[in-house]
């Protein structure tokens, strides 16, 4: 018997180790979030060791042995009978980014399966959950047996978590959220893995966001966070590729639910603000390499144009939407999604070209008009957000709209405007939009 296999050590002693800095002994953080789960360890005693492990940022085989541990909390979904491996995306979250709502049923639109589990927006950033909401009586809450079936049959399901799914992440952060420790990679790493990979992929594309309006303000924390995410699913024994992509400017010309939700559509269409199409090719064209459904990226871009162009990925997203409740005419009139009777313009008060447009300052404003949320039991409201009328190198003229905010009620609108248009920077000259994705 090895000295290590002599003695478990208690939970203090496993809090101590973390606090004074040391490594844990494989097989100890799986005790301690088995015997969280139990019930052993209290409350207070986890926070505490968040607290060390934030102090003491856990080594790769640490956040190694955390993943599978809170992956093994629940069930691990397993898809069978699919023809190519499943492949999901994740976006670290960003301000107007609508990407899923396309991309998935894009993507399963050329045989690649994608079984998506989203989250709710929180903070200044959206979630998909709320978005798809926006469509009536969509629901995306669904069994795993019923998410598994229609992965089989359509190719794609989008819902949200379910109880049974890595339980130990929802505890575990709502914890880190009242204790100032979710700002650790290694602990994010953990808390998006364990839930990724409990819906039974295969493969995962990573859209880690980076600038003002992202968890990630410089390139040097996201590359940091997209290698640990990297490493950590690799050694799970999946296929992974991650994007860096900017997120200073809000993504496309909405923020909101059911304003995003219509852009999404759009996309689906083939029309679309050209930011937002980009990125849900470029994503789409990982996805089918990483599932093995093209050899090349020309062969991948002409697989998933031809999905777009033909109208299958729009009859797919169609189809999803009638599998999950959702009111399908939503889909040729988007129209029918909610809506404000009158939105409040917010116009320039000089001429120039749009220089900038901070996306905290819009993503805060939207979650004010009722878009977000700040606490995780709010409600929001499917037709508020904001509307831009301009993009960053777009021309305006002195009293031409910047945007249009959407509110339930006026009052929650005029406290805004200035603020909204202190949101863009108006300049001279010539700006070029920079490129989208800064990194990979
Ligand atoms: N998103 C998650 O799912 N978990 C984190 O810890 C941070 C962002």
């Amino acid at each position: 018997m090895s000295p290590s296999e002599k003695h478990a050590p208690s939970p203090v002693e496993l809090l101590v180790t973390k606090r004074d800095g040391k490594r844990h002994r494989p097989g100890d953080i799986t005790r301690l979030v088995e015997s969280f789960m139990s019930k052993e360890l209290a409350d207070y005693q986890m926070s505490a060791w968040l607290m060390a492990a934030f102090h003491h940022p856990l080594t790769s085989a640490e956040t190694q042995e955390l993943t599978l541990a809170m992956l093994h909390s629940g069930t691990v979904l397993e898809h069978k009978g699919l023809k190519l491996p499943a492949v999901d995306k994740h976006s670290t979250g960003g301000v107007g980014d609508k990407i899923s709502i396309a991309l998935a049923p894009l993507v399963a639109a050329t045989g690649v399966p994608v079984p998506m589990i989203s989250g709710r927006g929180l903070g200044h950033t959206g979630g998909t959950l709320d978005k798809l909401e926006a469509i009536p009586g969509f629901s995306v809450v669904q069994s795993e047996p019923q998410f598994c079936a229609q992965v089989r049959k359509l190719g794609v399901a989008m819902i949200g978590q379910t109880e049974r799914l890595a339980p130990a992440d929802r505890r575990i952060y709502a914890l880190r959220d009242v204790t100032g420790t979710v700002e650790s990679i290694p602990l994010i790493v953990a808390s998006i893995l364990s839930k990724k990979l409990a819906e039974g992929i295969d493969a995962l594309v990573l859209d880690v966001k980076v600038g003002r309006g992202a968890f990630m303000k410089t390139l040097s924390d996201a590359r940091r966070l997209a290698r640990a995410l990297e490493t950590t699913a690799r050694g799970a024994g999946k296929r992974v590729t991650s994007l860096i992509t900017r997120m200073d400017a809000p993504l496309g010309l909405t923020i909101g639910n059911a304003l995003e939700t219509r852009e999404a559509i759009e996309i689906l269409h083939g029309k679309g603000p050209s930011d937002v199409r980009q990125l849900t090719l470029r994503l789409a064209r990982e996805m089918l390499l990483l599932a093995g459904a093209s050899s090349t990226v020309a062969a991948a871009d002409k697989q998933v144009l031809r999905a777009l162009s033909d109208g299958r990925a729009l009859e797919l997203f169609a189809k999803m939407v009638r599998a999950q409740g959702g009111d399908v005419r939503v889909v040729t009139d988007p129209k029918r999604l909610p809506r404000v009777k009158s939105p409040l313009v917010v116009n320039a008060t000089c001429s120039g070209t749009v220089a900038d447009i901070d996306a905290m300052v819009l993503g805060r404003a939207s979650v004010a008009l009722g878009a977000g949320r700040w606490r995780a039991e709010d409600k929001v409201d499917p037709r508020a957000g904001i509307e831009l009328a301009v993009q960053i190198g777009d021309r305006v003229e002195k009293g031409d709209p910047l945007a249009w905010l959407h509110a339930s009620k006026r009052v929650l609108c005029d406290p805004l405007v200035e603020t909204v248009r202190g949101g863009f920077v108006i300049g001279s000259g010539k700006v070029k939009r920079q490129s989208l994705v800064v990194g990979s």
